[in-house]
């Protein structure tokens, strides 16, 4: 892919209202969350909850992309079709997570940092040109502990790694999906998060300019300013978006691609509203990029609800994750 091809993939991406599903959790949190549905995992199960997702006719009217792990790159459909393929006859590009998980950083074990850089090159090559996915994500966790988590040294090394990905992606022909994610788990403010999404997204800019990053083939993967899931507050989708919108324009630069949400443990219907009242305040404030969602579990977790691993099944989960994929797309387009 060209840089021209790269740049048409980017706005694709976010292309107004449509957004991405991550079905990208790598094996082990697959494995987690079918058994959590009581659904006994197996590598055919997870190949069949894929298909359950993504075989799902008219989803394109939804979804721009998907994000897959790489077990699933070389699986097929009930179809009989490789999924890469599946999703490309669908008008949905096909991307996939290329980072290897977290570990606990070693000067300070209470925070994480993200694996994956060794090998990266030829990885990244062999999938664009064998599956042809047409972006790559990777996620780098950051934990929030009253004022004394993250440290800024978790903040700078998490984003160099970012930001050296990023540019392997782009010389590759691939959109970089740089996902920062300030997780949701704490007691702290809403305040709080504000501020550590803005502080971890300049550091987050700031590596990949140094990388000569060309911004335009960029789109960054946020979570939503939110009061920690043990603070006992609930916020309202106008606070939500007001410091959510506020932390990313004092933080992101103008020509950026766009900027995606993912759902990060809020319910299906609060990452609905949130993404709603963004898509409001974000028309408000001038924000300069489109911005849409790129949701894993706020797409599935009903619909695994409903099919539970049978056959009988199917149709009534497709309902059900369609209609969600339906409130999302409305919600990200503020209508
Ligand atoms: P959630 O929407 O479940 O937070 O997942 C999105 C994602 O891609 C996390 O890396």
């Amino acid at each position: 892919m060209m840089l021209v091809d790269l740049l048409a993939c980017a706005h694709s991406l976010v292309h107004p209202g449509k957004g991405i599903l991550a079905a990208d959790e790598s094996t082990t949190t697959a494995d987690k969350r079918l058994e959590q549905f009581g659904i006994k995992s197996s590598v055919e199960m997870r190949r069949k909850e894929r298909d359950l997702f993504l075989a799902t006719p008219d989803i394109e009217k939804y979804l721009s992309g998907v994000i897959l792990y790489q077990e699933t790159l070389t699986q097929k459909s009930k179809s009989g079709k490789y999924f890469p393929k599946l999703l490309w006859e669908k008008g949905i590009v096909p991307g996939i997570k290329v980072d290897e998980g977290t570990e606990p950083m070693a000067d300070n074990p209470d925070e994480l940092i993200t694996n994956g850089l060794i090998g990266l090159e030829d990885r990244v090559a062999k999938y664009h040109k064998e599956s042809h996915t047409g972006f790559a994500k990777w996620r780098a966790v950051i934990r929030i502990d009253g004022d004394r988590l993250p440290t800024a040294q978790a903040l700078v090394e998490n984003a160099k790694r970012l930001a050296t990905y990023a540019k392997c992606v782009q010389e590759t022909g691939m959109v970089p999906v740089v996902e920062p994610e300030v997780l949701l788990e704490g007691k702290h403010s809403r305040a709080r998060a504000r501020a550590v999404i803005e502080t971890t997204m300049k550091a987050v800019i700031a590596a990949l300019e140094d990388q000569s990053l060309d911004m335009s083939g960029v789109v960054v993967k946020t979570a939503m300013a939110l009061s920690g899931n043990k603070s006992g507050r609930k916020d309202t989708p106008e606070e939500v978006a007001e410091d959510t919108v506020t932390a990313l324009v004092n933080s992101i630069p103008k020509g950026l691609a766009g900027v995606v949400f993912l759902s990060g443990g809020q319910t299906p219907d609060q990452a609905t509203e949130n993404l709603r009242a963004i898509a409001h305040y974000a028309a408000k404030a001038g924000a300069p990029w489109p911005m849409t969602f790129s949701y894993a579990r706020a797409l599935q977790e009903e619909a695994l609800e409903v099919w539970r691993g049978k056959e009988e099944n199917v149709d009534a989960a497709r309902d059900i994750y369609m209609s969600r994929l339906e409130k999302v797309f409305n919600a990200a387009r503020g209508a």
